[in-house]
């Protein structure tokens, strides 16, 4: 079976760390985090993945290069960003028969063979995996009958309350794209999959209890680093806090359990880190602070500044006399002004 993986979104809610990186390659533990997709595809008998983005096409390019082995990838060409569904509709001329959709910022390790088997007992055109919150504000809800069959998707929720949401995997037949014209931006959350539904065709849903979370917030790419620290991930038990080999940690500067620290990272005396992720290439000097931050790589914390909350740049600079708190800040080293 073949997989396409949509890994052309923007990743707005993660810049500025995302102009320069796109969001499925940021690192998880230090490994861009689509080697992690991929693996997690081969290790349930999927061979080629077809793949597309309009957006920092170059730094995929990359990786593909650098990655090699299982899954074979397969790159195709998406001039203009295609929407979810677009993305899909262009990569039909690759797929033969029944195949999987992943998008490419989700940790999981959902069981891909039961999903695939369960799509195939109902003989659905498409069949949506599940992940239960307590709180379905942020999303989109899918309401489904005792069988599984989906009914509707609903808008999100006013008020807190529990629900199964679209957890952005899928089984899908070619037939499900019938009349979808290629080329033109399309949405299968907002568009194709209401189509079907309208149309009675089968759309199953698959709840599942797998670890689940979308990386596409700075809260949520902090959380999946933390939960795979603590060991919440099933195959990934690393120590905390994590240092790559070639960090160098003074003996005088303190990290917390919740750290970790890229490639050649340097973090010097006094320093203090805490529920942090530095990219490859970070320096800390002297007596600095970060908390709740997520720096990118190559990005200088100068010493005695103080960095809570924060989202910087590949190669920002924050002065040694800087408060930043809950900012963005851009390789330039300062921070949009703050409302008075
Ligand atoms: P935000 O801008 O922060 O919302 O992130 P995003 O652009 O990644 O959007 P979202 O998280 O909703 O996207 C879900 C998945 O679809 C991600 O894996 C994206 O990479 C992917 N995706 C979104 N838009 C496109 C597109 O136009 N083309 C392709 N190929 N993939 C897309």
């Amino acid at each position: 079976m073949k997989a396409v993986v949509l890994v052309g979104g923007e990743g707005t809610r993660l810049r500025p760390l995302t102009e320069t990186v796109p969001k499925p390659l940021l690192p998880i533990l230090n490994r861009p985090f689509l080697h992690r997709v991929l693996d997690h595809l081969a290790q349930h008998g999927v061979h080629e993945v077809i793949t597309s983005s309009s957006y920092l096409e170059r730094s995929f390019a990359a990786f593909i290069a650098e990655r090699h082995g299982d899954p074979r990838i397969t790159w195709i060409t998406e001039r203009e960003p295609l929407g979810t569904g677009g993305a899909i509709v262009n990569a039909l001329p690759r797929v033969d028969g029944t195949f999987l959709v992943l998008n490419g910022d989700i940790l999981t390790d959902l069981e891909l063979t039961e999903l695939v088997r369960f799509h195939e007992r109902q003989g659905a055109v498409a069949t949506i995996a599940l992940h239960r919150v307590e709180d379905a504000r942020p999303f989109g809800l899918v309401a489904a009958d005792a069988q599984g069959r989906v009914l509707e998707f609903r808008e999100k929720p006013g008020e807190p309350i529990p629900g199964d949401i679209n957890a952005g995997t899928y089984v899908l037949e070619p037939e499900a794209f019938e009349g979808w014209e290629p080329g033109r931006a399309i949405s299968i959350e907002r568009e194709i999959f209401p189509a079907l539904i309208d149309r009675g065709a089968p759309v199953y849903s698959f709840p599942s209890g797998a670890y689940w979370i979308d990386l596409g917030t700075p809260q949520n790419y902090l959380r999946a680093h933390f939960d795979v620290l603590e060991g919440k991930l099933s195959g990934m038990q690393v120590p905390a806090p994590y240092r790559a080999q070639t960090a160098v940690v003074d003996l005088e500067a303190r990290l917390g359990r919740w750290v970790v620290l890229g490639e050649h990272a340097v973090v010097r005396a006094g320093a203090e880190i805490e529920d942090s992720v530095l990219l490859d290439g970070v320096t800390v000097e002297e007596g600095a602070r970060v908390g709740e931050s997520i720096v990118g790589p190559g990005a200088v914390i100068g010493s005695g500044a103080t960095v809570v909350g924060a989202v910087l740049a590949e190669g920002a600079r924050v002065d040694g006399t800087a408060q930043f708190d809950a900012d963005r800040i851009s390789a330039g080293g300062t921070a949009p002004p703050k409302p008075d």
